[in-house]
């Protein structure tokens, strides 16, 4: 099954594996619960990082199996950094990190100011030698996009270039942003969603995707 492209979005990759389409309308209903959500997330995440590392350069080196030594493939550069967005972030990125068992995990926490309306930054803590990862920043929801787009400049001011942004669900408002802003990253998401809501949810999203995954009712 293809990954679907978009003209105006040339930035953004949706995955249409049927199992990945099935998992995401799992995790958008309303009746889903806490575990399942948290097991669909991670399962998801795994999926969507499979199609995201599909273009890593590899190189070769000798194997030897029971029987010859021959030229097998093998990563070119071995170094992964999965960086998830607080808080729902973390929900993705331990599945990210089962496709991905070598990769350092670093965490980026940003709050809203109320009266500029910013994403102000409150815990960026990333591995050494960031600069040189396939670097994998992780939200389930790119909403606004402000966060995002907040965060990747903050991560290119430190030398992090080689950036991928994985997603749940997009809204083509977060998507443009992307694009307008850090035309250079690619997102991989499920689905590019209707539009957002007057309170900046997506519609039809799947809800508060931090509390869906952290907040018992
Ligand atoms: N964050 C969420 O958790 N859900 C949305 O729909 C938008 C932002």
């Amino acid at each position: 099954m293809p990954i679907k492209t978009f003209e105006r979005f040339p930035n953004f990759y949706e995955v249409q594996h049927p199992i990945v389409q099935y998992k995401l309308s799992l995790l958008r209903d309303k009746e889903t619960n806490r575990k399942l959500f948290k097991e669909l997330t991670e399962e998801l995440t795994m999926l969507l990082g499979y199609e995201a590392t599909a273009d890593i350069p590899m190189t070769t080196k000798k194997v030897s199996t029971p029987l010859e030594t021959f030229d097998a493939p093998f990563l070119k550069n071995n170094q992964f950094v999965i960086a998830p967005i607080l808080r729902a972030g973390i929900g993705m990125s331990e599945g990210l990190l089962k496709l991905l068992p070598m990769a350092s995990v670093g965490f980026i926490g940003y709050y809203r100011d109320e009266k500029t309306r910013e994403a102000m930054p409150y815990y960026f803590k990333l591995p050494p030698n960031c600069e040189k990862a396939h670097f994998f920043l992780c939200d389930p929801m790119l909403a606004t996009g402000n966060t995002s787009c907040a965060a990747i400049k903050k991560l290119k001011e430190k030398g992090v270039y080689n950036i991928k942004f994985i997603c749940m669900v997009a809204a083509p408002e977060g998507v443009q942003q992307m694009l307008d802003e850090h035309p250079d990253v690619p997102i991989f998401g499920a689905s590019l969603d209707r539009q957002l809501n007057e309170n900046a949810y997506i519609l039809p999203g799947l809800g508060d995707a931090g509390d869906r995954l952290w907040a018992v009712k």
